[in-house]
């Protein structure tokens, strides 16, 4: 069972506008559902355990290919099936979509790009950028460095011509030195790697403060809509002492470097924080406003990715109801609505979620995995 998706093979730089279709099969408790989706706001309904976040998960899976609950990809496959399937058409900013096919057996992943086999996974992520904010998942505040870090990068990989290649030629040139040090190689060695490191390093660190500093009116500005009066203040560490370039720090943390196998100083150590009044977010504030504060953060992006003109791609929010108070929901939903992206939203009861004036373009409700679209 192979995934044929139909199409020509052209590869040119591609600018998704959102997820236009999706096919699902066997994919945690959905058998089958064709859908066509509205680029604007897409609303979910169901009980418990319908099915819902299954599939926010399978689009995002589309977008990343992987899951934002579950590391393990089989165990998305449906119970007793052999594979999960998900055929999408991932529209383009000038109205022609693009066929993807992406088909999960145990253990093994095939792919097809506009008809063409692929095998790099990493050749499909990113044609279809997604976001989420779920209970289910990490995020900006609580997930810790790396998660922030991959935020970051993830976003400058649509933003910014360039992060990419010094992203991995960063990577590159931190595992040889890492094996280097694992290896107890001479220090030669070990610093014959450092030239190419801080040359990436350097590119990588000018891109994320550049994005952040470009994202901080944005963000100012959603705040002052989801948590009116409440200043907020961005700050980014660049995984190295500020008072040093990181060729010091590299020689600084040499011997600590050898000791411990790894190196200590560089952008991998990298990280931002948010605070209000000079404390962390997650000490002063309630889970509904983290949660506002998290959502505002996330539409800062998508209107810097809009302000850039970079691929919109969709916007998941798992549950927005949830401990959510209905006067943040309506600001939420009148940014939601404002913002020219592709969002899907998931409620367990409509009425309680505070939309009255929001122009939800196509509803559809989730029962025990079957999903139909709500005319
Ligand atoms: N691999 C699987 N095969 C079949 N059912 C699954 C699989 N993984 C999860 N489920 C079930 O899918 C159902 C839907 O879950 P979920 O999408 O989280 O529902 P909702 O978000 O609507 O509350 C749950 O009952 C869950 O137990
Ligand atoms: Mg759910």
């Amino acid at each position: 069972m192979a995934v044929r998706v139909p199409g020509d093979a052209t590869s040119e730089p591609l600018t998704a506008s959102g997820l236009q279709s999706l096919e699902i099969t066997d994919f945690r408790n959905i058998e089958n559902a064709r859908l066509g989706f509205s680029p604007g706001l897409n609303l979910i309904t169901g009980a418990n355990a319908a099915g819902k976040t299954s599939l926010l998960e399978a689009i995002f899976c589309l977008g990343r290919v992987h899951s934002f609950r579950s590391s393990d990809a089989d165990c998305l496959i449906r119970d007793n099936q052999p594979a999960w399937r998900l055929v999408g058409c991932i529209g383009l900013a000038e109205g022609r979509g693009i066929p993807v096919g992406i088909e999960r057996y145990p253990g093994r992943y095939r792919i097809h790009l506009e008809g063409r086999p692929v095998s790099r996974l990493s050749d499909l992520a990113g044609r279809l950028p997604v976001h989420i904010m779920s209970g289910d998942t990490a995020n900006i505040l609580d997930g810790g460095p790396r998660y922030r870090r991959q935020t970051l990068d993830w976003a400058l990989f649509h933003v910014e011509h360039g992060y990419r290649e010094a992203w991995q030629r960063y990577v590159r040139a931190l595992r040889q030195r890492n094996a280097a040090l694992r290896a107890q190689a001479p220090v030669k060695q070990i610093s014959a790697w450092d030239a190419e490191l801080i040359d990436a390093a350097g590119i990588l660190d000018r891109l994320r403060r550049g994005y952040l500093d470009e994202l901080a009116p944005h963000l100012h500005a959603e705040f002052g809509v989801l948590l009116p009066g409440i200043q907020i203040a961005l700050r980014y560490r660049s995984g190295w002492a500020q008072d040093m370039t990181l060729a010091t720090a590299l020689d600084n943390s040499l011997d600590r470097d050898r000791a411990q196998g790894y190196t200590h100083a560089g952008p991998h150590r990298g990280d931002f924080s948010l605070r209000v009044e000079e404390k962390p977010i997650m000490t002063c504030f309630s889970r509904g406003q983290q949660k506002a504060t998290v959502l505002a953060f996330l539409l800062a992006q998508q209107k810097l990715q809009h302000a850039r003109a970079a691929p919109q791609g969709a916007f998941l929010l798992d549950d927005l109801a949830s401990e959510m108070d209905a006067d943040h929901q309506t600001r939420v939903i009148a940014a939601l609505a404002e913002l020219q992206a592709q969002v899907f939203v998931t409620a367990i009861d409509p009425q309680a979620l505070a939309c009255d004036h929001w122009p939800v373009n196509k509803r559809f409700h989730v029962e025990h995995g079957a999903i139909h679209e709500v005319v």
